[in-house]
């Protein structure tokens, strides 16, 4: 008998995995599908103060192994989150729910935390300042280390609940940010979001993505995301959550031995939207082949 649970910043979670944000809606549309109380959590779509349609069509770029997306942001702003999908989600998630918070300006950072702090079911914050696909906007935060903790030093005035930061990949020295993260208050490191990525189209000759350039994820980025994990994991104290290509239970387990306490499983969700559920079903078959009788125990395990 194995054990999965984790403790992510005092939650303990039923195993470490969290389908991320922007490939899980608000989750109850996932409830259709399966029981979504078997995740150890989920990351909600980035939330912003006011709604959003998002980037212009084609958003989306098939790559081998991974695809581009540039969604940019779209999302019913943070009031209508309140007002409909949490509620809606309550019906059908029993767990504490990770809420991802996008912005365009620090106080635009704060004032969706604010809104949101209220939220019972909100567990932690995870403060999305690496988002490729809107210019101007949330991108800059995550590749400046003073960006990045100004977001964490006005945000956590605003709410006592844990606050998990989420990093860019875009950036020459990954470490630096995270420290800066961290001296400035932040409760956890979730890393990595995409990478900046372009496909043409040799038919049209044009981009194919119609903001021209998006966010690459899937299975092909995973070595650069467990390289980064480690590198933050060596550099902070505080809890590192490992996402990026993510899709066997063996990928988890890798990434916690890199260093991550949780682990997020975005672009899989997508092809097939039973991905999560069959991770954490996997589970323990692979901790029992590695040896492994408590997850919680091999985190940082590769140091
Ligand atoms: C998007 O909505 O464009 C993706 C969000 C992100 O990459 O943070």
């Amino acid at each position: 008998m194995v054990n999965t649970k984790v403790n992510l910043l005092g939650i303990e979670l039923d195993n470490p995995i969290i389908p991320a944000s922007g490939t899980f809606g608000y989750g109850y549309e996932y409830a259709e599908l399966y029981d979504i109380n078997c995740l150890g959590s989920f990351s909600f779509k980035g939330t912003t103060l006011e709604p959003r349609f998002g980037n212009p069509t084609p958003r989306i770029a098939e790559c081998a192994s991974g695809m581009i997306n540039s969604v940019g942001l779209q999302n019913p702003g943070v009031d209508a989150v309140i007002a409909h999908e949490l509620p809606e989600l309550k019906k059908h998630f029993h767990k504490p729910v990770m809420a991802n918070v996008c912005g365009f300006s620090v106080e635009e950072y704060t004032e969706v935390c604010r809104r949101l702090d209220g939220e019972e079911q909100i567990g932690w914050f995870e403060v999305n300042v690496s988002c490729p696909n809107v210019h101007g906007g949330g991108l800059s935060f995550g590749t400046s280390p003073e960006a990045a903790a100004s977001v964490v030093r006005s945000v956590k005035k605003v709410t006592t609940k844990p606050i998990i930061i989420k990093l860019s990949p875009n950036v020459t020295d990954i470490v630096t940010i995270a420290k800066a993260c961290e001296d400035a208050g932040a409760d956890g490191i979730s890393l990595i979001n995409t990478l900046l990525g372009m496909r043409i189209d040799l038919k049209t000759k044009r981009p194919v993505v119609a903001n021209k350039m998006g966010g690459f994820s899937g299975p092909a980025v995973k070595p650069v995301a467990v390289r980064m994990v480690y590198q933050v994991y060596d550099a902070v104290k505080i809890p590192v959550v490992g996402m990026g290509g993510v899709s066997t239970a063996e990928d988890v387990i890798e990434m916690m031995l890199a260093g991550a306490t949780a682990v997020e499983v975005g672009t899989a969700n997508l092809p097939n939207p039973y991905a999560s559920k069959e991770i954490i079903d996997a589970l323990p078959a692979a901790m029992e082949k590695y040896k492994i009788k408590n997850l919680s125990d091999i985190i940082g395990g590769a140091h």
